[in-house]
């Protein structure tokens, strides 16, 4: 399926400089988003993870249904005061600006298998913040899985000691 005419481009979103890849438009097409999530399971899916985390907000539209699909939990991690129960921080840094996001501290048994689940991929800030927000209660990355890779930003180098999946690339 040719996924980049499903994802919409727009330019200086949010602000000069960005070319914002939008995937409400790939989302609202219903064959375009089964063939996404099913796509993204099939290159997990021998990582046998036990649990999805799925970044806030865009990380929860492909996190959940890939758990789904995998038959794995869900785990949200959310931006700085959503969560209700004790909660461990990271700090992390975006493509434009930081920000907190937060675990639950008892979301993840020590050893169970992790994949990090998002829309996209740009300078691997969000992911290393999930990652170790992961790591520090014990569990185990076993892949970063993500829609789209914008590959000069250098998310996968950031990300060296895991395994990267990705279905489509941007320069
Ligand atoms: C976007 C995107 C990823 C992250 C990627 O989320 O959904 O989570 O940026 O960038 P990085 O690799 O440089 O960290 P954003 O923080 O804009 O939040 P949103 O999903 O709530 O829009």
């Amino acid at each position: 399926m040719d996924l980049k005419g499903k994802i919409r481009v727009i330019e200086d979103f949010p602000q000069k400089g960005i070319s914002f890849k939008d995937i409400t438009t790939l989302i609202k097409d219903g064959e375009a988003f089964k063939f996404v999530i099913k796509s993204l399971a099939d290159l997990v899916k021998d990582k046998n993870a036990d649990i999805v985390v799925g970044p806030e907000a865009r990380g929860f539209i492909i996190g959940a249904p890939l758990a789904y699909e995998l038959g794995a939990g869900f785990v949200p991690t959310r931006k700085n005061g959503k969560l209700p129960a004790k909660t461990l921080n990271a700090e992390y840094k975006l493509e434009y600006g930081t920000d907190i996001i937060q675990m639950h501290e008892d979301a993840i048994k020590p050893g169970q298998r992790v994949i990090v689940a998002d829309d996209l991929l740009a300078t691997g800030g969000t992911a290393l913040s999930n990652i170790d927000l992961v790591e520090r209660v014990g569990g185990k990355v076993v892949a970063v899985a993500v829609v789209i890779e914008l590959t000069e930003l250098g998310g996968r180098n950031v990300l060296q000691n895991y395994d990267v999946f990705s279905l489509v690339k941007y320069l």
